[in-house]
């Protein structure tokens, strides 16, 4: 076992070591991390619900009529009338026929990759999708093949190439977990149609927050009907726990007969099931709680910006700060912690070498005062630095 030392110390050495933080305190705009008060942004919390008082009282509802447990596999002992509920509520939300529950979005995406792909398949990617979507993609023995990020010109290249391979599925994050951009939905689902390819999109960080009634990307751009496979989670704006796959009736039954990740595991306990119910029910009834995340959205990375910082221009919730060096950014991380703001750096292997960044993200639970204190502490921190 001697390797393990040898492994984490050559982590250590490249400064690629990483380590949880402890919060002592909620998913709030201000809370506790290791003992000290600091300005939670880099949550994906984005509504606030966590904290909302309708969702914890579904919680606790749940656990109180369910139990804390489900007990088994949905195709076993645990499909709860409450899973079944949820699976209505998201079809509705998400106008599409029907909808699965998976115990995480980490298992969603294996499942339904492994399950939609196999040999003589070929699965055609973004070369900055989520970490799970890559190993869904090893897992289900199709042959992968990896495009320049949101570079639609080398997606038809690698289209054109596949014309051999048995059924081809297009996957990509809906917004990229990382970065906050867009995937370019519209152009790859002229592509394939072009190319009878299927889509998949992965909208863990679109779920909630964009598209007119917060339903994702893929309403953002007018796109329903025309993406065969959505996913989204309920962990983040939805302030829960699980995922979905919202689509056709065929293919959640087929889901529910294929799915690996689904058939063999444990059924969502019942307070994450009631909690994302109660959450998804504020974000159709409660627009106005996405509009207050914009707003912040929109005021701190025009203020980032300004003080000099490189932040894209386009709009999300997801701000990166780009600073190249994996050290760099963690010494500007700790150098915000110092101030009370906690913003963690994001490093190889999450993001490719050379793009470490500090990964911010705002909440629409966030004041202006708590942003313009944020930003008073990344002006200090980032002069000191020699970084703006
Ligand atoms: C794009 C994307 N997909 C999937 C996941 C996994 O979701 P979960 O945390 O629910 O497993 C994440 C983040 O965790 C993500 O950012």
């Amino acid at each position: 076992m001697d390797f393990l030392a040898n492994e984490l110390k050559e982590l250590e050495h490249k400064g690629l070591y990483r380590q949880a933080r402890r919060l002592d305190g909620p998913q709030s705009p201000r809370t506790v991390i290791e003992g000290k008060e600091c300005l939670l942004l880099s949550s994906n919390n984005y509504l606030g619900l966590t904290e909302h008082p309708d969702v914890k009282k579904a919680a606790k509802e749940a656990i109180e009529r369910w139990g804390a447990g489900a007990g088994g596999s949905r195709l076993t002992t645990g499909n709860y009338a409450l899973h079944e509920e949820l699976e209505q509520e998201i079809a509705s939300f998400k106008k599409s026929a029907g909808a699965v529950l998976f115990g995480t979005g980490y298992m969603a995406n294996l499942g339904v990759i492994q399950a939609l792909a196999g040999r003589g398949d070929a699965i055609i990617s973004d070369e900055l999708n989520h970490a799970s979507i890559i190993d869904g993609a090893r897992l289900s023995r199709a042959e992968v093949k990896v495009y320049r990020h949101r570079d639609t010109g080398h997606l038809e290249e690698i289209l054109a190439e596949s014309r051999d391979n048995r059924r081809r599925l297009i996957v990509t994050d809906g917004v990229f977990s990382m970065d906050g951009d867009l995937a370019l939905l519209p152009d790859i689902v002229v592509l394939a149609e072009r190319y009878s390819a299927m889509v998949m999109v992965d909208d863990a960080h679109g779920t909630g927050v964009f598209g007119r009634r917060g339903t994702g990307s893929v309403e953002h751009f007018g796109l329903e009907g025309k993406i065969q496979v959505q996913i989204g989670t309920l962990s983040k704006a939805l302030g829960s726990a699980g995922a979905y796959v919202a689509g056709t009736r065929e293919l959640v039954d087929y889901l529910k007969n294929k799915a690996r990740s689904f058939i063999f595991s444990t059924a969502p306990p019942p307070a994450a099931v009631g909690a994302a119910l109660a959450a998804m029910r504020i974000v159709q009834r409660q627009p106005d709680i996405r509009q207050q995340l914009w707003r912040n959205a929109r005021y701190l990375r025009g203020e980032l910006k300004g003080l000099g910082y490189n932040v894209p221009a386009y709009e999300s919730p997801i701000i990166p700060i780009f600073i190249g060096d994996a050290a760099e950014t963690m010494r500007l991380a700790r150098e915000l912690h110092d101030g009370g703001v906690f913003a963690p750096g994001i490093r190889p292997p999450t993001v490719p070498q050379g793009t470490s960044r500090i990964r911010v993200t705002v909440m629409a639970a966030h004041t202006l005062e708590d942003l313009d204190r944020a930003l008073l502490v990344f002006d200090r921190a980032g002069r000191r630095l020699g970084i703006i």
